[in-house]
């Protein structure tokens, strides 16, 4: 049975447009795990746009599941991995400009980075998933790195709107998903998965575990504003 793994990414993102303490992403792990969660990721970028510090540490004593870590392949980041202990560090591309992590990690362009990352983390004994695309090429390359598993890129999956194309790249992940378990990796899968696309991958059996955020937090947000909505008019009545 596949497994999920619930991003909290994007309730920093709530609690960072106003710089604020709310919505706290350490509240909405330990909500996410009662609704059943298999384990909580969350993104350290760079410029900490929404994840900070405080937040990964804090989840690393608070987490029950298990506490998986996407970073970029830095010294600073394989620094704060080793310290804080993730159960799962995910390798992703990290670009300042875009608004989301557009793409897998690109391997071939330095794999002697990249297996000189996965080394590092394995020093501090740690396992490693690599993000990566459906590309036959790019998989064996992360391979050869050492890492544990990749997490393939599900979102030009997702994003497809004919359904013609939306087939071919359900195909790609699930060749890329195929060929990264006969070379042994664990697969993963993840980017732009929402209430829709997770259906295609019903009764495949060919993902471990899924890693999806931003749809659940956009569910969550409306599921929760009726009653939310009912307890701040039960306190503005008061004010009358
Ligand atoms: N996997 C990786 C590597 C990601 O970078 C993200 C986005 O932070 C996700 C999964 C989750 O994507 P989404 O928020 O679109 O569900």
């Amino acid at each position: 049975m596949a497994q999920l793994a619930v991003n909290v990414d994007h309730v920093a993102t709530i609690r960072q447009a106003r710089g604020g303490v709310y919505p706290d992403p350490v509240h909405a792990a330990v909500l996410a795990e009662m609704g059943g969660a298999d384990g909580i990721v969350v993104h350290l970028r760079e410029d900490r746009r929404h994840i900070q510090d405080r937040d990964v540490r804090l989840l690393r004593e608070t987490v029950l599941s298990r506490l998986i870590l996407e970073m970029g392949a830095t010294d600073e980041m394989i620094g704060i991995a080793c310290e804080i202990r993730p159960d799962l560090v995910t390798l992703v591309p990290e670009k300042r400009t875009e608004i989301t992590t557009e793409g897998g990690l690109d391997v071939l362009a330095d794999p002697g980075h990249v297996k000189n990352a996965v080394a590092r983390l394995h020093a501090g004994g740690l396992e490693v998933s690599i993000f990566i695309d459906p590309d036959q090429r790019q998989i064996e390359a992360a391979a050869k790195t050492g890492a544990e598993m990749v997490e393939i890129h599900t979102g030009r999956y997702c994003d497809a709107a004919m359904p013609s194309e939306k087939e071919r790249c359900f195909s790609e992940v699930v060749d890329a998903a195929r060929l990264a378990r006969n070379l042994d990796l664990g697969v993963n899968a993840g980017h732009g998965l929402c209430y829709n696309s997770i259906k295609r991958f019903a009764n495949t059996g060919i993902i471990d575990e899924f890693s999806i955020g931003h749809s659940i937090v956009a569910r969550a947000v409306l599921a929760g504003m009726t009653a939310a909505v009912a307890e701040m008019q039960a306190l503005v009545r008061q004010c009358g």
